[in-house]
Parts: C-alpha cells; sequence; structure tokens
C-alpha cells in the first residue's frame, strides 16, 4: 500500500510512523508513507493555503486550489470518478463516518493507494469534499484542533491489518473489536507482585478453561463499558 498525507504541519509527522509494527512494515515495502505540504502546491506569491469563509464567521478554510493540485500531481486527476481502481482520497473530519475495525479492515484489504488529506482550522472549502475525496472519516465523537493525530491513528489501524504486517507471534483475529467485543484481561510473570495474584485459571494449563476465562472476562468487561457493542448498536463495528 502506498500512503500519501498532506498536511500544512509536515513537522508534525517527524518519526511517528518510525516505530514497531509500522517501522517493520516499511522496511518490509508492505506500505510506503509519504508525507507532503499542501503549501508545496501552491503558486500563489504568498504561497496561501488558507482564507476568509464566504458568508462570514469564525476561524478560516483550506483552499480548494493546492489541494487540487496536489491530487493531481499524486494520483493523475481532479475527479474521483477517474482515480485508478483501489485508489481512496481520505478527508478527516469531525463530519465523516465513524472509524471502526470493519472500515479500517476494508481499506486495509481494498486500498493500493491512499491519499489522506487533513482537515484544519474551520474546515477545508467543500468542493474538495464533493468533487476530490472518496471517504470523509472521523476518528470519534470529539474536536481535534487539526486532522493529523486521526491520520496517524488511520495510518497505524490500517497496516496492522495489512497482510504480514503483524509478526507471527501476533495476530489481529483476538484484537478487541474484531468480534464485536472487547479484549480480556493480560497477566505476565511474576505470578504475584505486591500481592496480586494472577487468576489461577491462567496457570493450570488448561487451555478450554482458559478459553471459558477470556471469554467471561472479555463479556464482563464489554457489558460494564461497552454494552452498545452488544445490542449491535454501533454498526459498522
Ligand atoms: N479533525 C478534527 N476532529 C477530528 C476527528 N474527530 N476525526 C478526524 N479528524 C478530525
Amino acid at each position: 500500500m502506498r500512503v500519501d498525507v498532506l498536511t500544512i504541519f509536515p513537522e508534525f509527522f517527524g518519526q511517528v510512523f518510525d516505530f514497531g509494527i509500522i517501522r517493520r512494515a516499511k522496511l518490509a515495502e508492505i506500505v510506503e508513507i509519504n508525507v507532503h505540504d499542501i503549501r508545496e502546491f501552491t503558486t500563489d506569491k504568498h504561497r496561501m493555503v488558507d482564507d476568509r469563509p464566504f458568508g462570514g464567521g469564525d476561524g478560516m478554510v483550506l483552499k480548494p486550489e493546492p489541494i487540487f493540485a496536489a491530487i493531481e500531481n499524486l494520483i493523475g486527476a481532479s475527479d474521483r470518478a477517474d482515480y485508478p481502481a483501489g485508489t481512496k482520497v481520505v478527508l478527516l473530519s469531525p463530519q465523516g463516518r465513524p472509524l471502526k475495525q470493519a472500515l479500517a479492515a476494508e481499506f486495509a484489504d481494498e486500498t493500493e493507494h491512499m491519499v489522506i488529506i487533513c482537515g484544519r482550522y474551520e474546515g477545508v472549502d467543500e468542493r474538495v469534499n464533493e468533487t476530490l475525496v472518496t471517504d470523509e472519516i472521523s476518528i470519534g465523537d470529539y474536536v481535534l484542533s487539526g486532522g493529523e493525530p486521526a491520520a496517524v491513528v488511520l495510518v497505524d489501524a490500517i497496516v496492522r491489518l495489512l497482510p504480514n504486517a503483524l509478526g507471527s507471534e501476533t495476530s489481529a483475529e483476538n484484537d478487541s473489536f474484531s468480534d464485536g467485543m472487547l479484549d480480556y484481561p493480560h497477566y505476565t510473570r511474576p505470578a504475584e507482585f505486591r500481592g496480586m495474584k494472577v487468576p489461577e485459571t491462567l496457570l493450570n494449563g488448561n487451555h478450554a478453561e482458559i478459553e471459558k476465562w477470556r471469554r467471561m472476562k472479555a463479556l464482563e468487561k464489554t457489558r460494564s463499558v461497552r454494552s452498545d457493542l452488544l445490542k449491535g448498536e454501533n454498526g459498522d463495528m
């Protein structure tokens, strides 16, 4: 998969993709991640990336011209109808469709080239959304000051699901949400720490019992903090 991130704060991404699974996936050429400064695609003297909103109001709106130029440069088309198959252009904003594990899995499966536009300020000129964007995505019901942290979340959630990104010692199958439930609790040595004991079931080597205990704990946890998941109220979880 190739990922291109469009941002007005390229330095924000410094080393953020250089650790753990993402770093390994990059080294193994499972993913290539490039960060681009939207300002590089301006053509005016002042290299303006934003402007005041028509109709008035607070804040600034990201201008369409540099974003259109960037997409044309990266994809070779400036209308989503003309993108090659497997191409996604994501706009990160609180107005988007909520990011869920199922959506991350869908992207990992189907996408060869993903361009991520990090929204800023009061928003992005709507013509970007109308013409260029294939998927407007939100990472949750809260407002960030920009899409940059959300881009990191999205890339991480997708890249770890790419074939061979996780080592053989780990697997995404047991992740929280992969079965519509939260994960069960984990313990490691020592078996007793400051008087706190690891549950007996995990120590006795009976795998059927351990599986049963884990399912029960996952269900207990899910019921107590995320009962919406059990009621199927979470859409495309
Ligand atoms: N930009 C600002 N808030 C956001 C959110 N919740 N998700 C994605 N992008 C955002």
